[in-house]
């Protein structure tokens, strides 16, 4: 038999044998919950009780007026910054709302952007991306028709056609004003068409909406007209893209403040409280040049220091936070009002997320280390020098050798086979 023919025999020895027994079970599991990489499947809460606090603190602190609300998340590769960023923004989105629930005024949107790109124009695309341009539209739509609809009657006298003979019902112009036509933009805009009224009249006047309570830039304030006013079949083409059009004007640096100045208004205006931002990854702006890196790191000041609402998490390594981010002083402080720093697995820690990650797969939850041992947890976590990462995927696969092996424990010596065999 040829080598490769040997290789694949085995490989469906094992295809054949995984169907006949019954997997993980004789380990007393349904599957293996350890994660190898990429995002987290199951968010799991952080071991530090310190750091659930440090969490709390920290909303606590951003729903108070005029407080700073910075949050910096340091520690090395692999040891659970974008987890515990996602764990962030999780209790953040179920406290909203439970919040709303109990009808308690806290109202937040979150957007998570995976790294800081290499601009800060694309920050603000991501936040936009990351909240919908759908519901961005839809939320202008909403503060237009709140200012148009206060009077139907007066509604009709203004907008109705002037020289027609077709007549309309006040009861059809009290229509626009109801559901299901009130909040459906395309809608209104039918019914609105369909009774002759006036649509440049009603462009006009919306403009003059968005003009005063959203933005008083023309350009940017046009922009936003045509996402509501545009056609329905040009609305797929419609992307970020509209709102950023003016990106390659030379007053870029004062329109992308005003451009997130109004994002954040239109958010206020239907009654969003605060805007989180997560910025995931911020070590990569060490990849920049350094003219670009100086210009980020300015504009990023200057947008979070004028929105007091506005909240930034950012994650990154302890080298860049200072080495680079500490050489612009008012940044570094406002980001590093709070600070997170995750510490390295210990075996006390590492044997609550094994047991953690174990319930995930058992039938009901215990408190038991079994198919690992204290010696095989004490092992691994000598060999992943206590990094998250490298402790889980450790963990992964000699749960993976254990069941090859038909051993119903995870043993020292099947961690070894487990580091050999797979690096
Ligand atoms: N508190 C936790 N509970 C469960 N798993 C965690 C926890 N913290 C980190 N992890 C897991 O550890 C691995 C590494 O974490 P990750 O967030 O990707 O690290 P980093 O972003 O610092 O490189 C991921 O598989 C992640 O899901
Ligand atoms: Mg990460």
């Amino acid at each position: 038999m040829t080598s490769d023919m040997e290789i694949i025999s085995e490989l469906l020895k094992d295809l054949k044998k995984e169907e006949k027994d019954v997997g993980f079970s004789f380990l007393g599991l349904k599957f293996n919950p350890f994660p190898l990489a990429g995002l987290p499947r199951y968010i799991l809460s952080p071991l530090d009780k310190g750091t659930i606090e440090k969490i709390i603190f920290f909303i606590r602190s951003t729903h108070r007026e005029n407080d700073y609300s910075g949050l910096t998340i340091v520690a090395d590769f692999g040891m659970g910054k974008t987890h515990l960023m996602k764990f962030i923004q999780d209790v953040i989105e179920k406290f909203n709302k439970a919040a709303q629930e109990i009808k308690i005024d806290f109202s937040a949107v979150t957007c998570f952007i995976d790294r800081p790109e290499d601009n800060p124009q694309m920050v603000i695309h991501k936040i936009i991306e990351d909240i919908g341009v759908d519901k961005i539209r839809k939320y202008i739509w909403k503060i237009i028709i709140e200012t148009l609809g206060t009077d139907p009657k007066m509604f009709r006298e203004e907008y109705e056609p002037k020289h027609t003979l077709i007549k309309t019902s006040l009861e059809d112009w009290k229509k626009l004003f109801e559901e299901p036509i009130k909040s459906n933009h395309l809608k209104f805009l039918k019914s609105f068409k369909k009774m002759n009224g006036d649509f440049k009249k009603l462009q006009e006047s919306a403009k003059e909406i968005i003009t005063t309570q959203i933005v008083t830039d023309s350009n940017i304030a046009e922009r936003y007209l045509e996402l509501v006013f545009s056609p329905e079949e040009k609305i797929a083409d419609l992307s970020w893209d509209i709102l950023s059009g003016y990106r390659s004007k030379r007053e870029i640096q004062r329109k992308e403040l005003q451009f997130l100045n109004s994002v954040v208004k239109i958010l206020r205006k239907v009654g969003f409280k605060h805007l989180y931002v997560f910025v995931d990854e911020f070590e990569d702006i060490q990849k920049l040049s350094s003219a670009k890196k100086s210009n980020y790191l300015l504009s990023l000041n200057t947008l979070i220091n004028k929105e007091r609402n506005w909240s930034v998490i950012i994650s990154l390594t302890e080298d860049v936070l200072e080495e680079e981010i500490k050489k612009e002083p008012p940044l570094y402080d406002r980001l590093t009002t709070q600070k997170i720093e995750i510490e390295p697995l210990n075996v006390e820690k590492g044997k609550k997320l094994i047991i953690k990650y174990l319930n995930l797969a058992r039938d009901k939850e215990d408190e038991s280390l079994h198919p690992f041992t204290d010696e095989s947890v004490e092992k691994m976590i000598q060999l992943s020098k206590g990094n998250y990462r490298s402790f889980l995927v450790l963990s992964h696969n000699s749960l993976e050798c254990a069941l090859h092996e038909k051993s119903a424990e995870v043993t020292t010596e099947i961690i070894d086979k487990a580091r050999v065999l797979r690096g």
